[in-house]
């Protein structure tokens, strides 16, 4: 029997410091440091985001290797080290990079650059009941909205993208709007709970083919808050944030089923920070059992940024022998 292949996986793209550690394709830890120090200024402050990755990164992956009871004294296990090289901010990606490149170089093993946007559609690879290839996977997050085509898992296509504002953007401007801290997607969630989403109509885009925009509904959001009263917006904050959320869920779920009616695929994932908002997940479900189509929506704690995502698609990598020198830049911007 061949000797299992352990991957130490490290992601610092945006304001979380994460490790896990991941032996044959099974996660045995995933540690989240999440940076409060942002709150205060309404959106990511990138110099204070690499800072305090500076202070986590260390504990971060301490905890996630004895989490793995790997100890100090253990390292030699680890068959490579990982970590996320694009997309990101660069000053929190380098400090990710740093740090998985010291420890590559001190205990001589391969080093995998991770591309984080492939890594959230893999993330729906964790776990006992995996999609099955080829699956469509709608990618959400704070800085992407995408449909991609999964073939298999290094072999990703994205037919679909945001031309403007990502969908986590689009939450999180719209919660402003309405007063609401940053991150304002979970809180935008929590009150739509409780609301009427039939209540207020917004613009809805014509864009065309499998692309997306958000900028508008924001504006919509903008004008119709304009013309209120005083006092509107706390009379009516969960009717607002029920039908901002289902104006979002609906311009995705409406792509997602062109896409189905385009490829013929029938296994659709969702991935990325906003797959976690539980109006999409209903609606996701409800879309496909109403259609035949088998959907896959990973753990709350595999859709925000992680490292076990980063790790299984390290792993996939490791397999393709997919490895990179120690001299690779990280990327702030980088297509796939
Ligand atoms: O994937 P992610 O953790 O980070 C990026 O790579 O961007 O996504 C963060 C985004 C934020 O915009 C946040 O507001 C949104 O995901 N988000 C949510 C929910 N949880 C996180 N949006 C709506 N509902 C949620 N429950
Ligand atoms: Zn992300």
């Amino acid at each position: 029997m061949s000797k299992p292949v352990t991957i130490l996986a490290i992601e610092s793209s945006c304001d979380e410091t994460s490790a896990s550690v991941c032996v044959d394709g099974k996660i045995i830890s995933n540690y989240i440091a999440n940076q409060s120090v942002h709150e205060q200024y309404g959106g990511v402050v990138p110099e204070l985001a690499s800072r305090a990755h500076m202070q986590n990164i260390v504990p971060v992956v301490d905890q996630a290797l004895s989490a793995a009871h790997i100890s100090r004294n253990d390292l030699s296990v680890i068959d490579a080290i990982a970590f996320t090289q694009a997309p990101g901010l660069i000053g929190s990606l380098l400090v990710g990079a740093q740090f998985a490149k010291s420890m590559a170089l001190a205990l001589n093993k391969p080093l995998i650059g991770v591309h984080h946007m492939q890594a959230h559609v893999l993330a729906n690879l964790i776990g006992d009941n995996p999609p099955s290839f080829p699956f469509l996977c709608l990618t959400v997050s704070g800085g992407h909205t995408q449909i991609v085509l999964a073939h298999s898992p290094l072999q990703l296509e994205v037919i679909g993208e945001t031309i403007d504002d990502a969908a986590g953007e689009a939450f999180d401007k719209t919660a402003k709007l309405l007063g609401l801290p940053y991150p304002g997607g979970p809180l935008v969630d929590l009150h739509a709970k409780t609301g009427n989403p039939k209540a207020f109509s917004f613009a809805e885009p014509q864009i065309p083919e499998l692309n997306f925009s958000f900028s508008g509904l924001k504006t919509s959001v903008l004008y119709f808050l304009q013309k209120q009263e005083p006092g509107f917006i706390e009379q009516h904050l969960n009717d607002l944030c029920a039908s901002v959320q289902y104006a979002i869920v609906n311009i995705l779920i409406k792509k997602i089923k062109k896409a189905v009616q385009q490829t013929g695929i029938k296994n659709i994932c969702i991935a990325g920070g906003v797959s976690a908002n539980s109006g999409l997940r209903s609606a996701l479900q409800e879309t496909g059992e109403k259609l035949g189509w088998k959907t896959y929506i990973p753990v709350f704690e595999y859709c925000t940024d992680n490292a076990a995502m980063i790790a299984i698609t390290a792993h996939y990598k490791f397999l393709d022998q997919q490895f990179i020198d120690l001299d690779a830049s990280p990327s702030a911007r980088a297509t796939w």
